[in-house]
């Protein structure tokens, strides 16, 4: 008879949050802009990241990894904000951050979630659905049905295919996992070099299954200029972005 392996599981209300922010990046499709200083309902972008996180009960310590250059020089109003926030040097990708910031949470905190300085509408009903999940070993990746038809190009831009709309949807962060996997799996991300474009991967392949919860349509990531003038408007209109408006 095969004994079943023992599991850990932590009561979602008992979960000890830690929130990662990996913040270092440079922001090149932006014109060079450091996305998270930018400017935002006359706020920085940052500090609306921040918020529904720093205003979450069960959030205990937050990481923001900065470029070295920020680091050095991090704004007033940043290191005043909450004695929650720890501020730690990122790397030269995502995922050297990530790491980063990882390790530099509290030993307290059972439950992460990493989430992208440059989505900064997130709402307190995403970070809920990221926390109030049961189970213990599973990752949990908020993320959104994809609504167009999508297309598979070759490099001479021939439509090779039309992959299967119904099975597919648009990874957004948070994505939340139990500390212990997640600080193992990235430890071996980093040692082995293995690149990967968001956390549910690095977990994937090191740490576990993982399991989207609905993230929202108005969750984007400041990626390009035209990113920030839909966030303008959606930042103007805070009903929407909780499904009021
Ligand atoms: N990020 C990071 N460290 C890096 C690269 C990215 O902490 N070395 C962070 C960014 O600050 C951002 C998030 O990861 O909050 C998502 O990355 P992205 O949107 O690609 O931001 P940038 O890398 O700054 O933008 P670009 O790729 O256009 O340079
Ligand atoms: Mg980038």
């Amino acid at each position: 008879m095969r004994v079943p392996r023992s599991r850990v599981t932590i009561p979602s209300d008992l979960r000890v949050v830690g929130v990662a922010i990996p913040a270092a990046g440079s922001g090149v499709r932006m014109g060079g802009r450091r996305k998270p200083f930018l400017t935002l309902g006359g706020r920085p972008l940052l500090a609306h990241t921040l918020r529904p996180f720093l205003d979450h009960p069960q959030v205990t310590c937050l990481v923001v990894a900065l470029s070295p250059a920020d680091m050095a020089d991090a704004p007033a109003w940043l290191r005043a904000l909450d004695a929650r926030i720890r501020l730690v040097v990122g790397g030269e990708t995502r995922r050297d951050s990530v790491h980063a910031a990882v390790e530099a949470l509290d030993p307290s905190v059972n439950w992460v979630l990493v989430h992208d300085a440059a989505r900064p509408l997130v709402t307190r009903s995403i970070i809920d659905r990221c926390i109030d999940v049961p189970g213990g070993e599973e990752g949990v990746v908020a993320a959104w049905p994809i609504g167009d038809t999508l297309k598979e190009v070759s490099s001479d831009r021939t439509v090779l295919g039309t992959p299967d709309r119904s099975r597919l949807w648009g990874a957004q962060t948070p994505q939340a996992f139990p500390r212990d996997r997640l600080v193992a799996a990235y430890r071996k991300a980093i040692d082995e070099d293995f690149r990967a474009t968001d956390d549910a991967e690095v977990y994937g392949r090191f740490g576990g299954a993982t399991r989207v919860v609905e993230g929202s349509p108005w969750n984007l990531k400041v990626t390009h200029p035209e990113d920030l003038v839909v966030a303008e408007h959606l930042c103007a209109h805070p009903g929407v972005l909780e499904g009021r408006g």
